[in-house]
């Protein structure tokens, strides 16, 4: 297997400066990072990417320190400055393609600066690679941050392999044609030999989209640009399936999941771990929550909620007001339904360290995963994973790529209140063997297609989609 060379615009470890000076590194969050994160070590691999620090942040003596540091874990840091990550990664990124590929055309802020700043920093992620880049290397790219990256290393390298997989959703057509940069975009895309997503109606929309905007048509998920065959195809992300499915029998979460129980003694525990983010659907699944209470006065006291917000983007508007929605309505309804001797909602607005989270999803009898919009949700993934031959009920939105694997979990419309409503009464009614049985069915599929097989699948079929293109020329 040649060396991996895989390029995110986030690495697996994120660097905070702290109050006082000294320098942490923590595990970033996010599906990309924990997905990939726990297995790329396996791989002749090395990973280049932002540390989630601004240049201006560190000194020169601990820019070399934290170098060193992360070579260390293999992976390779691309600094950028302060006004580079105000336009490219809250501008570009976060205000103008993730709204708009998720769904949410009015927030996204059309913007010349932005746009100029993301073919910057695209190029200051090549010049990187450049540095780094061997002949033979697999090159493997990921998500919206670095669309433009697969062709600038294509125009210097024209034999080299490259891979992109799109975390997010691809849009429909009508959507991505209100990008006025569209075209140079899909050009980015197809500088690879094999591009992935998460499921099929992505795949589908983006072949559209270059058949739209570039008359470029695609058979059977290959497209000829140029006399160059572009591969298209889906592979929906797996997780560390080992890990969660054994949780249940791993002491250090066993203690931790008996820390938890202890402290909720024997109400029914409901969970709602998401990044902050309007795509998740927060704000509907705590109206949702309200709205139970009120017509089932009966559940006062019988369950907690456990929301778990893990702090994201906070430097962008929307994301700064959702937080401040939350706490408004976390306020709302405690101060409503609470008393005494019972809290509703349990709020964590802070990331979990792995063992925690784990020990959270072990004990939860429901998990509420509603997003709007969401490429994936591994979150849906691992909670049912600690569920193998176990009760647990998943509650999942039809909007999350992982609805197409997961069709015997409660399907919800996340914009449907009253259906979310249902939804948790009928999970809190489920018998405990209709539970284990739905969650057979599921785990089956998951164990199957591990992330260990979903990164294998991609880069089998990028080294088949390299000798097709060997064939053709
Ligand atoms: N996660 C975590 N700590 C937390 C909450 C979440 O490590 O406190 C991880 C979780 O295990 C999952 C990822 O963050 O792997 C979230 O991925 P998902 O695909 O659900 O959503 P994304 O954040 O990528 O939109
Ligand atoms: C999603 C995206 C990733 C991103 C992650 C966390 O999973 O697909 O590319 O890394 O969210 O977001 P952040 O902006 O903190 O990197």
């Amino acid at each position: 297997m040649p060396r991996l060379v895989i390029i995110s615009n986030r690495l697996p470890i994120s660097i905070q400066k702290k109050p006082g000076g000294s320098i942490e590194y923590q595990r970033s969050a996010g599906g990309l990072a924990t997905g990939l994160g726990s297995f790329y070590k396996n791989y002749e691999s090395l990973w280049i990417g932002w540390p989630g620090i601004v240049r201006e942040g560190l000194k020169l003596e601990e820019t070399k320190l934290v170098k060193d540091s992360l070579k260390e874990e293999k992976c390779y840091p691309v600094f950028m400055g302060r006004r580079d990550i105000d336009w490219y990664y809250n501008g570009f990124c976060n205000r103008t393609i993730w709204p708009l590929f998720h769904y949410f055309p009015t927030y996204v802020k059309y913007d010349n600066e932005y746009w100029e700043t993301y073919k910057k920093v695209n190029k200051i992620f090549f010049d990187t690679v450049a540095d780094i880049l061997q002949p033979d290397d697999l090159v493997w790219i990921h998500d919206y941050q670095l669309m433009l990256l697969p062709n600038l290393i294509r125009e210097m390298y024209p034999e080299i392999v490259i891979g992109f997989f799109l975390h997010i959703p691809f849009p429909s057509y009508e959507l991505f044609r209100l990008l006025p940069w569209r075209n140079e975009i899909l050009m980015g895309f197809l500088g690879s030999n094999l591009i992935g997503f998460h499921t099929y109606d992505y795949a589908r929309h983006f072949q559209s989209s270059v058949r739209q905007l570039l008359g470029l048509d695609s058979l059977l998920g290959q497209i000829n640009v140029n006399g160059r065959i572009v591969k298209v195809d889906a592979f929906p992300m797996g997780i560390d399936y080992h890990f969660y499915s054994q949780a249940s029998k791993n002491k250090e979460i066993i203690n931790e999941s008996d820390k938890l129980k202890e402290k909720f003694g024997n109400r029914k525990i409901v969970i709602s771990v998401d990044r902050l983010d309007y795509t998740k659907g927060i704000i509907k699944r705590l109206k949702a929550i309200d709205l139970f209470l009120e017509k089932n006065p009966e559940y006062e006291k019988k369950f907690t909620l456990v929301l778990v917000v893990v702090p994201s983007r906070i430097g962008t508007k929307n994301y700064f007001l959702l937080k401040k929605q939350i706490d408004e309505m976390v306020g709302y309804i405690n101060g409503k339904y609470g008393s005494i001797d019972w809290i509703p909602i349990w709020y964590l607005y802070r990331q979990l360290p792995l063992m925690n989270l784990t020990a959270l999803y072990n004990i939860a009898d429901v998990a509420l995963v509603t997003p709007l919009r969401d490429g994936m949700n591994l979150v849906a993934k691992e909670y049912l994973a600690t569920k193998a031959e176990r009760k647990g009920v998943l509650i999942l939105s039809e909007m999350a790529g992982a609805a197409r694997e997961l069709g015997e979990a409660i399907i919800v419309n996340p914009n449907d209140v009253e259906a979310i409503v249902e939804a948790i009464k009928k999970a809190f009614l489920l018998s405990a063997e209709e539970q284990v049985e739905m969650n057979r069915t599921m785990n089956h599929r998951l164990s199957r297609y591990t992330i260990e097989k979903w990164a294998k699948e991609f880069l089998d079929n990028l080294i088949k989609a390299r000798d097709t293109q060997l064939e053709y020329s």
